[in-house]
């Protein structure tokens, strides 16, 4: 529990992702998937390399400010849903908090309740969802 050891969690990983490409990364339990996905996502620092988004090096942008502005281009879909969203709340408060949050719902509530129906229909979910 107190050790210190390092785990060396990957190594030589260099991967290019083009946009609309899907990629699905494959591998054993405890080859590195989830930590390359966290460093990916800025929740884990690698120790060397780089990551870069739109030819930015993702770890180099200023760390207050790349949170929202990176949070906004780039997201993390975890694999347990009931560990990352509060089962007592809807989809659309999700998306909703998503939408001001990022500021992508436009400047009035009719913009922001449009946007979000579009969203849910564009993934066949009714709104009571
Ligand atoms: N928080 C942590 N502290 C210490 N070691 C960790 C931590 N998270 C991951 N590891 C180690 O890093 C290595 C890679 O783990 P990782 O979870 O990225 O693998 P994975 O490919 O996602 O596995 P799985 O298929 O089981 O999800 C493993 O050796 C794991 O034990
Ligand atoms: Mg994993």
């Amino acid at each position: 529990m107190f050790s210190r050891e390092s785990v060396r969690a990957l190594h030589g990983v260099d991967l290019t992702i083009g946009r609309g490409e899907i990629v699905a990364l494959v591998g054993e339990s405890g080859s590195g998937k989830s930590t390359l996905a966290r460093c990916v996502a800025r929740l884990e620092r690698p120790s060397s390399g780089e990551i870069l988004l739109d030819g930015v090096d993702v770890l180099k942008r200023d760390r207050f400010q790349a949170s929202r502005a990176f949070r906004s281009q780039l997201q993390m879909v975890f694999q347990d849903p009931f560990g990352s969203l509060n089962p007592a709340h809807r989809v659309e408060h999700f998306l909703r908090r998503s939408l001001v949050i990022h500021r992508k719902g436009g400047s009035s509530e009719t913009e922001t309740q449009q946007r979000l129906e579009e969203l849910m229909t564009t993934v066949a979910c009714r709104p009571t969802c």
